[in-house]
């Protein structure tokens, strides 16, 4: 017999971005509407939790109706509704995860829990399968951390950020260079510009460990343009951010290598919103499969928050019984390991 083709309504408002897809057997994307509410927190620098939370309730239901619309689909075709409940803002989950409620139990649909960091990692599953084991790098404005996947559906972390994830810091270090949030991508572009005339810390470089620390870089950095302002001298804004970018990509491509010499992979997976960093990579994409090992990656408009990403990793959960029921709540400090429990 024919296995039932798989529809799945995914929801995902875990930050700042309010976004619905439909998913078609995990793989095809049939809508994926995402709304952004960057402009409402640019001005204080930074995601205000309170502020995202109002947001995605006014956004929420328009973007379930055009997800729906764009797909042609209606809710009697679908199979299941995925959703993100954690890690994020308790706020901003709640939001997804009362919609996704409401539209399983109005429509008898299962309901599949999906952690945000599966999430990232399957937006690879556009481009193809992913192959175990595996070894993936997420560098998101929340996260850095490397994940050792043995076999579909069991996620280890094997190292992780002790203090500001690497996106966290693109974005602190680009507001005192004086560029507005998220500064991620201008900041990539200016250390296009510019030359490594500054001499950062790449923390934790040498320790045996795959964990990361970013915090005494950004101190350095913000010191450093400080220390000019004092003194009067101008830098140059392209220099700093070519040195900045210079002493993460260091840091993230020596721990992935290490990561690979220790757990034997057959793919390599780099996901989250600053694997859209040009310079990041292309250096781990040398550095990777110099070992022999591919190197996979979403498309770049896939790399950021969006509920496509999370309708793959909730098909996959799915077909391994995954499932949660109405009392499923917002987990905002949720652990990775758990989807390991999920069964075979
Ligand atoms: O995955 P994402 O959309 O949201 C979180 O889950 O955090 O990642 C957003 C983060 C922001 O910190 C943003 O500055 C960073 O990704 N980012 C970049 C680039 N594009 C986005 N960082 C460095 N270089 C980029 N090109
Ligand atoms: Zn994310």
């Amino acid at each position: 017999m024919k296995a039932q083709p798989s529809l799945i309504l995914a929801f995902e408002t875990s930050c700042d971005e309010t976004s619905v897809a439909v998913i078609k057997d995990g793989n095809e994307i049939l809508s994926n509407v995402v709304a952004t509410q960057i402009k409402s927190h640019q001005r204080f620098g930074g995601v205000v939790p309170e502020v995202a939370s109002r947001h995605h309730i006014e956004q929420i239901t328009i973007c379930l109706q055009q997800a729906l619309a764009e797909a042609h689909v209606t809710y009697a075709d679908l199979t299941g509704v995925a959703i993100t409940y954690g890690p994020g803002l308790v706020g901003s989950l709640l939001v997804g995860i009362t919609a996704a409620k409401a539209v399983a139990w109005a429509h008898q649909l299962p309901l599949i829990p999906v952690n945000h960091l599966a999430g990232h990692i399957y937006a690879t599953n556009f481009v193809q399968p992913v192959h175990f084991p595996a070894v993936a790098l997420v560098v998101s404005g929340g996260h850095t951390e490397l994940v050792w996947m043995p076999a579909e559906g069991e996620f280890k972390i094997i190292g992780e950020t002790r203090d500001d994830a690497a996106g966290e810091t693109y974005d602190k270090i680009g507001r005192v260079l004086g560029i507005n949030y998220p500064a991620g991508p201008t900041v990539d572009q200016w250390a296009h510009a510019g030359h490594e005339t500054f001499q950062f810390p790449r923390a934790m470089i040498k320790e045996d460990n795959l964990d990361f620390s970013f915090s005494g870089l950004k101190s350095a950095f913000i010191n450093t343009v400080h220390h000019a302002d004092q003194v009067g001298t101008s830098l140059n804004k392209q220099d700093l951010a070519a040195s900045f970018q210079a002493a993460v990509i260091d840091v993230l491509v020596t721990k992935t290598t290490e990561a690979l010499a220790q757990y034997p992979a057959q793919e390599f997976i780099l996901a989250g919103g600053v694997a859209a960093n040009q310079g990041l990579r292309s250096a781990l994409q040398k550095a990777v499969t110099a070992k022999g090992i591919p190197f996979v990656m979403a498309p770049r408009k896939l790399c950021g928050d969006n509920a496509a990403m999370i309708g793959a990793a909730g098909a996959m959960l799915q077909r391994h019984g995954a499932h949660a029921d109405m009392s499923l709540n917002a987990e905002p400090g949720l652990e990775f390991e758990w989807q390991a429990a999920v069964p075979h």
